[in-house]
């Protein structure tokens, strides 16, 4: 065996001997099936967390817009006049009718279909019809729900739903140096163009995804193409704060054919492969518990040949394929409450056992805040002007009901 692969396998020279020899228990079924677990998650991580959603690429154009989801949060990223790229939740501020009602498209304003309240692309009120005529109402107080965007290095478009005016994690908290990778020298990312998007949707939670996205264990088992892309021999991930990278050394006919790849998870949801001819966003979208839908957008190199960018485009499909019947029947079986959890090899398994760590350290810590407030805490939800008095007493009227129904469950 050659010494990389006695390497991966943990059965390398004093290096490995270092390592941890201990297999690990996984986050247990109930984690990948619980309502509770999965609310929990939408406060703890979708709303506080940086979220990796596409890249600039797809917002050339002032006015151009695009619709995103994710565990139940809807949003739109949009290019004003400025040439900034702004976010807002997809909620009009009159009673909440969507703003957009499509996945994209190309706008002066946004016209909400509802009442006919219009925003500028930055979000601001521009016209609520009748509006005109009140003492007290002010504009500039119902602009659209902002949320925070960030563009890194490379022009990827990341967004955070935490409605404070600075979210509470700082994108360099998690992030710093991702996009910065050495590896990602040798590719030129304004080389690339917006090619297509592709969907699966799936019956599974979106930590089985990310579970089978971040290791290799299952590589030579299941996707007879990645021979072909990678290395596995000198496969290895180092974990990094919210982010995972995955490497592995190229051979010179991988490096022949254009599959030099550079692969990154990001937590909690979504990665990105890069090649030289090509590169692709995938994120894992929960909708629920145990439903979620893979999304993939795919940019090529301007340069790139039909055939260059079809051989690496067709590999990743036919590999996301696998991967999403892999999940869909491992998803099955942590439904049927017979399997509770199994032990995962501490090296092969490395990514999933840090993404699952960072998961539960993320909720834990988050759920032990909100039993100190003695209520739920949910970072993205609108906050309310003083002038809302009469709001705060009707909220709490209504969690008082709440209390007395939970009873048996969740109580504060
Ligand atoms: S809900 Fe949008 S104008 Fe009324
Ligand atoms: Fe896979």
């Amino acid at each position: 065996m050659a010494p990389a692969l006695l390497n991966y396998f943990g059965l390398g020279g004093s290096e490995a001997a270092k390592e941890d020899k201990s297999a690990l228990r996984a986050l247990p079924a109930s984690w990948y099936t619980s309502q509770e677990m999965y609310e929990l998650e939408r406060r703890a991580i979708f709303s506080r967390k940086w979220l990796l959603v596409t890249h600039k690429l797809r917002l050339g154009q002032t006015g151009d817009w695009l619709r995103y989801d994710v565990a139940g949060f809807q949003f739109v990223l949009c290019r004003d006049r400025d040439g900034n790229i702004n976010g807002f939740h997809n909620v009009c501020r009159h009673r909440a009718f969507p703003v957009v009602l499509e996945e994209k498209g190309t706008s002066k304003i946004f016209a909400c279909k509802y009442h006919g309240w219009s925003y500028g692309l930055n979000g601001k009120l521009a016209k609520a019809p009748g509006y005109q005529d009140l003492d007290d109402f002010d504009k500039n107080k119902n602009g659209l729900l902002p949320i925070h965007v960030r563009i890194d290095h490379n022009g990827f478009v990341w967004v955070n739903l935490d409605g404070k005016e600075k979210p509470e994690i700082a994108w360099e908290e998690d992030f710093q140096g991702a996009d910065t990778q050495k590896r990602f020298g040798i590719y030129d990312f304004d080389n690339y163009q917006y090619d297509h998007t592709w969907t699966m949707d799936a019956a599974y939670n979106w930590k089985i995804a990310a579970d089978n996205y971040n290791e290799c264990y299952h590589c030579a088992t299941t996707h007879p193409d990645v021979p072909a892309l990678a290395d596995l021999s000198s496969y290895s991930v180092n974990t990094k704060a919210g982010w995972i990278q995955h490497d592995a050394a190229t051979t010179p006919e991988q490096a022949a054919a254009g599959l030099t790849v550079a692969s990154t998870y990001f937590f909690p949801n979504a990665s990105f492969n890069v090649t030289p001819h090509f590169f692709f966003i995938q994120r894992f979208v929960p909708s629920g518990p145990t439903c979620s839908s893979m999304r993939y957008e795919v940019f090529r190199n301007k340069n790139s040949s039909d055939e260059d960018f079809e051989l690496v485009n067709g590999m990743y499909k036919r590999i996301m394929s696998e991967d999403k019947y892999l999940c869909n029947l491992q998803q099955q079986n942590l439904n049927s409450g017979v399997f509770v959890n199994g032990e995962m090899h501490p090296k092969m398994e490395k990514g999933p056992l840090y993404f699952q760590k960072v998961v539960r350290d993320t909720v834990q810590t988050h759920y032990k805040r909100e039993q100190a407030a003695k209520h739920e805490i949910w970072p993205a939800r609108q906050s309310l002007p003083n002038s809302a008095l009469v709001s705060e007493k009707d909220i709490d009227f209504c969690s008082g009901l709440a209390c007395q129904t939970n009873q048996e469950g969740l109580v504060w």
